[in-house]
């Protein structure tokens, strides 16, 4: 009898697993384990083929960046401020882009929201695609879908996860919530704790600096890069913050900006603080040389900060969806000097472990490019939110 009821319970296991991983097909041919993500699949072809056209560049970029300012919208404890990974940004542009630490986001906005409204799919069309999942509208995969499509332009990155399914914000979040790069480390990391993350995870997100530049800490320059490489995800930006710095890119004195070892680079004075504050400076230094570590603890802190404030168990697990991101190419994933540069100039922070010996790269000083600006990021959407709103 017990060994019937054991061979019971064994078929029901199997029929049950049977049943979670049987495959639907899309109508457009791609096979998936849940229909809810068969909805992406155009969403997807057209971000890659309208959006990222010029691969992990200013678009891509500017995607990233606003899904962490939609996100950090939310608080433990206090729930006022904000339901996270929300939508809220773009709902309450006007409101939310006001906030100085949202300047250029605008950018972003000016790439998605005629992309949105030229799928114009409504509330009830996502209702009626999914039949059991209530997706109210478009707008949230649109941000945090778009800044993991982003990231697999970029080559390094580990191929991120994507949950469908998240709640309209029915407010935007306060002023506040968005970390400024002339803050000390200690106010950014009370801000990201009291939205969930620990001091590593915070550092590990910060690796998303290593593909990213200021159009406007300072006035007079756009598109200047935070690392030598921000076209590739790469350890450069944990090696190239922790250099002496000697000189700005453009004009000195820009509030949240302290100077850079190489011309042409921006270095944010939060970054260069977080390299050398000792609560954060070994978890920086363990970033160096350190592709997987730096792109396994991005994914996994990224992951964590795409449905802050969401309820996961309402989700659909889309990630199968997300494209695999291109490998670094050989020899990328060195770690190096830059020209002229060595252990010399390095402002050792962390105070276990020396910081690793790298080779020079070959040459003469290099002066960093700027990353060149997409002009769909020019728009009617401006910096203060105003016409930003999908009609
Ligand atoms: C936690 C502290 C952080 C501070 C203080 C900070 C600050 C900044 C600042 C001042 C800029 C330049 C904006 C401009 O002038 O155009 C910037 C750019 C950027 N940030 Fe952060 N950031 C932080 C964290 C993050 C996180 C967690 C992410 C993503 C997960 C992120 C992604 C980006 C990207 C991709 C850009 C480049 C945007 C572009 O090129 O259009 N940042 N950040």
């Amino acid at each position: 009898m017990l060994s019937l009821t054991f061979v019971l319970l064994a078929a029901l296991a199997t029929a049950s697993n049977a049943a979670l991983t049987r495959r639907v097909v899309c109508p457009d041919g791609h096979t998936v384990s849940n229909e809810a993500c068969c909805a992406l699949f155009p969403v997807l072809e057209d971000l890659q083929t309208t959006v990222f056209d010029s691969g992990c560049g200013d678009a891509a970029h500017a995607a990233l960046r606003v899904s962490f300012h939609d996100a950090i919208g939310f608080s433990k404890s206090q729930p006022s401020l904000g339901t996270g990974a929300d939508g809220s940004i773009l709902i309450f542009a006007e409101t939310e882009l006001s906030y100085d630490a949202n300047l250029g986001i605008a950018d972003a906005f000016n790439v998605e929201v005629p992309f949105i409204m030229k799928h114009n799919i409504s509330v009830a069309d996502l209702y009626d695609l999914q039949h059991v999942y209530v997706f109210p509208t478009y707008i949230y995969p649109s941000i945090q879908f778009s800044a993991a499509v982003s990231l697999t332009h970029c080559p390094g990155v580990v191929r991120p996860t994507f949950m469908f399914g998240r709640v309209d914000a029915k407010s935007p979040a306060p002023d506040g919530t968005v970390p400024e790069p002339f803050q000390s480390v200690q106010q950014i990391l009370a801000r990201m704790a009291d939205a969930g993350f620990t001091p590593a995870e915070v550092v590990a997100l910060l690796a998303s600096h290593s593909i990213a530049g200021a159009d406007d800490v300072d006035p007079t320059m756009e598109g200047v890069p935070f690392d030598s490489t921000p076209s590739v995800f790469d350890t450069q930006f944990f090696v190239e913050t922790q250099l002496r710095g000697t000189l700005f890119p453009g004009t000195g004195g820009n509030q949240g900006e302290v100077e850079s070892a190489i011309a042409g680079e921006l270095r944010l004075q939060s970054d260069s603080n977080f390299a050398r504050d000792s609560a954060t400076a070994c978890l920086w230094q363990e970033n160096v040389n350190n592709q997987a570590h730096m792109a396994s603890s991005f994914q996994l802190a990224f992951a964590k900060m795409q449905v802050l404030g969401q309820d996961t168990s309402k989700m659909v697990d889309c990630s199968e969806v997300i494209p695999i991101p291109p490998p670094l190419s050989a020899g990328a994933a060195q770690a190096f000097f830059p020209p002229g540069l060595s252990i010399h100039d390095v402002e050792q922070a962390c105070a276990n472990k020396p910081f690793p010996n790298l080779p020079t790269a070959p040459g003469s000083p290099i002066t960093v490019a700027n990353i060149p600006q997409d002009p769909a990021t020019d728009g009617a959407c401006q910096d203060n939110g105003q016409d930003c709103t999908i009609q």
